[in-house]
């Protein structure tokens, strides 16, 4: 968790309980607020989630008793004992909630784990994390204080990667593979960890589970819309003069936890993370939060991230700082990762450096609406929806950098980005370069070659799955032309004399004034939606 990051709670504490008294509870401290750990069978914890429609918190709502009986069914299927795995690898570089939870409350997660094993038998648990921050040593804390714990769990440490959390890259991850989806669809519920039935669900999933256990469901459902009762666990951040997580019942209006933490949103706000959709400041004052909520307002809840646009920062660079990031951090293995979310993240690069015209927002759209459902992975399809709802919702700043090539705000980086996060960028060097091709044999994601059978380079940064290939570009050119090096953070532009009163085009309409795109402007639109490319965004894999 950011140390800058506080921790609320609106009404009653559930999950968060205790934590207003201490740091970290230990757990003699867990129990005296707690109580002992309930043992419910399978029959009956299935059923105290069907009462109160306890869904996963980890971004996809899945109801947790379906998840629970699809383990049974498998497990006394095969006669195999499952496995239960924590994910508490909070890849979204928006989420603090399970970090928090693991740092300070770390027997409310483990109690969950606990519950779902003894109720499924199972043979083992699994904590997983990324990093070796406070979350992760007060998890391996918490399991080597106790024998009868430690006999049975074992905290794994992944990398930490947006997709590493990915259901399939963790049990890849646990079973000593690369923290990767395998490129193909699984369940983890039939073959997961050692090829065992396996119940992996989110940190505060298990802790919200725990909490069912101990107040039972009418005791649970006395909180929160009665719908979807129970409580939420938010992390605030982007433009707020408090970010925090925020334990909230279900059914509080997302306007009141914006002015705990004291937001300024007057570009959007930001639901659900990296993977969610943006909102109008004036849509997310007026709804509850809950999954109906958001979905009234076209918004998800997922894991629970809310990041707020103030007035002071640029909001397409913004997005499009995310859709490079989010294009890098892909496993690279389908086509609509490999090469749809490359493509997206360059157009919005130009559009936002003034060089991209509308041809490019239509290739932003068109490539979104073309990778949608055809990853391995929800990957794709999240961040597509993440750039399509920026589309909508930041009309006018489009706008202004489509017909005036800035709006006149710096980019401050108000979106978070892990700090480790350094991007390289493959460049040439002209005076070298003999038009070889060979680059684009190596890497053809991101090297093409042009008519005169001279490279083209896209315009970003090598994502994590490519760099070993760039690299051996670099040292296989025979013009020793090519080189990798850091991407600079985009320096902040100067603001406009005067506030920018451009008239606002029609962007629905595609002749709506639209201006000859420069060269440059349209070799980017070429690259873009290049039809072999967009052609290759085929079903799964691209190898
Ligand atoms: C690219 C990607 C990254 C993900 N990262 C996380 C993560 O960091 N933590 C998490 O709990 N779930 C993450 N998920 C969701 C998991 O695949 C899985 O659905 C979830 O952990 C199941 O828990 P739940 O049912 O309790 O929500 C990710 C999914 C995708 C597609
Ligand atoms: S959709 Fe993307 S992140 Fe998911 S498995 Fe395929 S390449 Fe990897």
């Amino acid at each position: 968790m950011e140390p800058t990051t506080s921790l609320f709670r609106v009404g009653q504490a559930r999950a968060t309980a205790g934590l207003d008294r201490q740091p970290r509870l230990d757990m003699a401290a867990h129990r005296a607020v707690f109580g002992t750990l309930p043992g419910p069978s399978a029959a009956d914890l299935i059923e105290m989630c069907e009462q109160v429609d306890l869904r996963g918190r980890g971004g996809a709502a899945f109801p947790v008793a379906r998840k629970l009986r699809a383990v049974l069914t498998a497990s006394s299927r095969g006669k195999r004992r499952p496995v239960v795995v924590v994910n508490g690898t909070e890849g979204e570089p928006g989420s603090s909630k399970d970090k928090m939870l693991l740092a300070r409350s770390p027997y409310l997660v483990l109690d969950g784990a606990l519950i779902a094993a003894r109720a499924l038998n199972a043979r083992e648990i699994v904590i997983a994390v990324a990093g070796d921050g406070p979350h992760a040593r007060s998890a391996l804390e918490a399991v080597a204080a106790d024998s009868r714990i430690s006999r049975m769990v074992r905290v794994v440490s992944v990398p930490d990667r947006f997709v590493s959390g990915e259901s399939s890259a963790l049990v890849s991850a646990i079973n000593g593979n690369r923290a990767l989806p395998p490129g193909i669809k699984t369940r983890a519920s039939d073959s997961g960890v050692h090829g065992q039935p396996t119940l992996l669900s989110n940190a505060e999933t298990f802790a919200q589970l725990a909490v069912l256990a101990m107040l039972g469901p009418a005791g649970y459902a006395s909180a929160g819309d009665p719908n979807e009762p129970g409580t939420v666990l938010l992390t605030v951040g982007g433009s707020v003069g408090q970010p925090a997580v925020v334990e909230t019942p279900t059914g509080e209006s997302l306007g009141h936890i914006l002015d705990i933490c004291q937001a300024s949103p007057a570009h959007g706000v930001l639901v659900g993370g990296y993977h969610g959709m943006w909102l109008t400041p004036e849509a997310a004052y007026n709804i509850p939060v809950s999954r109906a909520g958001l979905a009234s307002a076209g918004g998800l809840l997922g894991a629970g991230v809310v990041l707020v646009l103030g007035e002071e920062t640029c909001p397409l660079s913004e997005v499009a700082r995310v859709a490079g990031y989010m294009a890098g951090q892909s496993s690279g293995q389908c086509g609509p990762c490999k090469l749809g979310l490359p493509a997206i993240a360059q157009s919005l690069a130009a559009i936002t450096a003034g060089g991209g015209g509308l041809d490019q927002v239509e290739a932003v759209r068109r490539t979104a609406g073309g990778i949608r459902g055809r990853g391995a992975c929800h990957h794709p399809d999240g961040t597509g929806r993440f750039v399509t709802s920026a589309l909508d919702v930041f009309a006018d700043d489009l706008s202004q950098h489509l017909f005036r090539g800035t709006c006149g705000r710096p980019a401050l980086g108000v979106l978070p980005l892990p700090a480790e996060h350094r991007e390289t960028q493959l460049t040439v060097d002209w005076t070298r370069c003999q038009g070889h091709g060979l680059c684009a044999r190596l890497v053809p994601e991101l090297v093409q070659i042009d008519e005169q059978g001279y490279p083209e380079f896209l315009d970003a940064p090598v994502p994590f799955w490519l760099s070993r290939d760039a690299k051996q570009a670099v040292d296989m050119c025979p013009a020793l032309a090519l080189s990798l090096t850091r991407v600079k953070e985009e320096p902040a532009r100067a603001a406009l004399p005067g506030p920018v009163r451009a008239p606002v085009p029609d962007l629905t309409s595609r002749s709506a004034g639209m201006p000859a795109l420069t060269k440059r402007a349209q070799r980017d639109a070429d690259l873009a939606v290049n039809s072999a490319w967009i052609a290759a965004l085929g079903n799964g894999r691209v190898d």
